[in-house]
């Protein structure tokens, strides 16, 4: 299948400002805007795993379009997760309640690089492609197609669960170096897949999560995983959406980052987006990055942090965001005001 000729929504504000293009107001949306924080996404979620309500594409486009009508934010993200595509291979993953992903058995040895065989998108997660052409016929927004970036996925497949030192993947890289390239290239098709398959489906953008990247040094990361984080990149470029490139506690890694060959870059909030302009190179877009815990911890917390973040994105070449997911015991009517405070300040502003 090829490409649309035109994806949608690419003269949107979202579009616009993820180019660095000129906008009438600063962009917004919230990673993790769909979820528990949302009293109506309680109500709706059930109790199976989250895996099931994914394969479920009325539940799944409900979910994705649930904080799209409460905050009014100008893009939508899939409802889906980071461990769908192994799951559906059939890796062994599940997703635990307040765990996380969850490795049955954990890869251990080149033996297992065959339990992760290539991805046929609308043969094995038909459900991802419905609940994108569902939502492309009802959003009023762009549609956010993200994946899981090797490296992220890999850290869950060998350490078996969350983890904070990431052990195992790095005895892996460290140790057999050609085995690690090996399941990382293994996971780097799985991802263009998946994404191809969204963009062609109709999203407008799409997103890279590598959420954990920051537990690597530099050097480690431009020689364990950027080249495989760059292929995802550039294997999906022709589609002509933007591409974003998101990191938690990577400030010392945006540059490379960058390089990867994204338009746009995730910060989170231990780097002020000033700062963070200066380590990628000029016309590379930032998105971030108010700290999640004060949105969690109520409006007058919220307030002057983000006038701060949008005075230090400049206006231009910005798209609001949280440094990381929504946490779930954030009021959502205190993202309601974030969006109209966001929506409300001037780009153009000259008091600044
Ligand atoms: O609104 C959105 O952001 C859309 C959907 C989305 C989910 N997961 C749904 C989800 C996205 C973009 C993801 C990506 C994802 N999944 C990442 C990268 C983003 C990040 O947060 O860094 C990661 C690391 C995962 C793996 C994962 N899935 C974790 C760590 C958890 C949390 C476990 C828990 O219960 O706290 C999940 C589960 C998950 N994925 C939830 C949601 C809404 C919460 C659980 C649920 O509702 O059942």
């Amino acid at each position: 299948m090829t490409a649309p000729a035109k994806p949608p929504h690419q003269d949107s504000r979202f579009v616009r400002a993820a180019r660095g293009e000129r906008v009438d107001r600063v962009p917004v949306w919230f990673m993790r805007q769909a979820g528990r924080s949302l009293p109506e996404y309680r109500a709706v979620r059930g109790s199976g795993t989250i895996l099931r309500a994914i394969a479920d594409p009325d539940l799944a486009t409900e979910i994705t379009l649930q904080p799209v009508r409460r905050y009014g934010v100008d893009a939508a993200i899939l409802y889906s997760d980071i461990m769908t595509p192994v799951h559906a291979v059939g890796f062994g993953v599940d997703i635990a309640p307040g765990v996380g992903p969850v490795v049955e058995h954990p890869f251990e040895r080149a033996e297992d690089l065959e339990r992760l065989r290539p991805l046929d998108p609308e043969a094995d997660t038909p459900y991802v492609l419905a609940t994108v052409r569902n939502l492309v016929a009802e959003l009023p927004c762009p549609l956010i197609a993200f994946a899981g970036a090797p490296f992220t996925v890999a850290s869950y497949l060998l350490e078996g669960r969350p983890t904070r030192t990431w052990v195992r993947t790095k005895a892996l890289m460290h140790t057999d170096e050609l085995l690690w390239h090996e399941l990382m290239g293994r996971l780097t098709d799985l991802a263009i897949a998946s994404l191809r398959s969204q963009v062609q489906a109709g999203a407008a953008a799409l997103q890279l999560f590598d959420s954990w990247a920051g537990a690597l040094s530099p050097q480690d990361y431009e020689r364990f995983v950027l080249p495989h984080s760059r292929r995802v990149l550039e294997e999906v470029a022709d589609l002509g959406v933007p591409r974003i490139h998101f990191g938690v506690s990577t400030g010392e890694l945006l540059g490379l980052m960058a390089d990867a060959g994204a338009g746009m870059v995730g910060v989170d909030w231990r780097t002020p987006l000033d700062v963070a302009r200066t380590r990628v190179p000029a016309g590379t877009a930032l998105q971030g990055n108010l700290d999640p815990a004060l949105p969690a911890a109520g409006w007058e917390a919220t307030e002057p942090a983000a006038l701060d973040v949008l005075r230090r994105g400049g206006g231009r070449g910005h798209v609001f965001n949280l440094g990381h997911g929504v946490l779930p015991e954030t009021d959502p009517s205190v993202l309601e005001r974030l969006v109209e405070l966001v929506h409300s300040w001037d780009p153009e502003g000259g008091d600044r």
